[in-house]
């Protein structure tokens, strides 16, 4: 074990000396990562810190995560794939969160590790502030997402706007994402139809788990709307309907990642079903205005 960690040090410093130093950070880390795990198959601490110093940059210390995905995941997907970087996030400002996140879209848009990724018109990987205090995550991406890559812009995402906005917020504030980055669709051999939307299945959850959590530790925010079921299940517990995990903060724990920070996470509707039961909207609003007094927003005046 010491031997390979000494290995992997001289390693990475020849390759940090032959880097331009905007993409240190990411590409030093799935260096490290890809050499560690590549020698280390079978070794049994599932992390391995690795501190360096970028130069002219403060020092960083990158958690390199060393297991399997979650047990549930498709057997392909679990032992193969190179563990991407997780830096320590506190240290990192907004220009180097959004250069691991652009990392981590990369690895989604070439992604085809569960069929959705062969169906797909578009991978929506998320977007938004790559430092925003508060995050939005919803199921996957709809007819409207897929050929746009982008997440929530059809009506349920315009709806999500309004709600964003009553919180006295801007979209281009928070960051959104989904659960699953590739539409699922009922017909895959029918992109081009509307209303071929389904939930994605637990295989597909488990698969996608990975890109989600990397997300959530790289913009570290504080709080997490989880919007309807399956966010909040996937999320929260996936034992408990979305009923009894709504009006409560939860704090978030992750299977692949481990935060730094702690996030607080509140279960509320999808604004899908809001607008299918309008009737829900005051509940989803006492859910949004508990976010909002915790992080001290008001409501802008009309
Ligand atoms: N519904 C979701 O859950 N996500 C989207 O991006 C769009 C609709």
């Amino acid at each position: 074990m010491k031997d390979d960690v000494r290995k992997l040090a001289a390693d990475f410093k020849q390759f940090l000396s032959s880097r331009e130093e905007d993409e240190l950070i990411p590409a030093a880390c799935s260096q490290a990562a890809a050499s560690f795990v590549s020698k280390n198959q079978k070794q049994e601490d599932n992390h391995l810190t690795v501190a360096f110093v970028p130069p002219g940059k403060h020092p960083a210390h990158v958690k390199i995560p060393v297991q399997p995905l979650r047990a549930d995941a498709t057997p392909n997907t679990a032992v193969q794939d190179i563990p991407s970087p997780q830096p320590e996030t506190e240290d990192m400002n907004a220009k180097e969160k959004q250069i691991l996140l652009d990392q981590i879209a990369q690895e989604i848009h070439n992604c085809h590790r569960c069929p959705l990724g062969n169906t797909r018109l578009h991978a929506v990987p998320g977007e938004g502030n790559p430092a925003a205090k508060l995050m939005f995550i919803g199921e996957g991406p709809g007819f409207d997402e897929d050929h746009q890559g982008r997440p929530f812009i059809g009506r349920a995402g315009q709806l999500l706007d309004k709600m964003i906005a009553a919180m006295g917020l801007k979209r281009e504030q928070v960051f959104i994402a989904n659960i699953a980055k590739c539409h699922p669709m009922i017909n895959p051999e029918t992109p081009e139809s509307r209303g071929n939307d389904r939930a994605p299945n637990a295989g597909e959850i488990a698969v996608c788990r990975k890109f989600l959590e990397q997300q959530i530790a790289a913009i570290s925010p504080k709080y997490i709307v989880a919007l309807g079921g399956v966010a909040s299940k996937a999320l929260i517990s996936d034992t408990d309907s979305l009923g009894a995990l709504r009006g409560k903060f939860h704090i978030l724990h992750l299977d692949t990642v481990e935060l730094k920070t702690p996030i607080k996470i509140i279960a509320t509707f999808h604004p899908a079903a809001l607008l299918r039961n309008p009737n829900w909207k005051k509940d989803a609003w006492a859910d949004l205005q508990m976010v909002m007094k915790e992080m001290g927003l008001k409501r802008p005046q009309a």
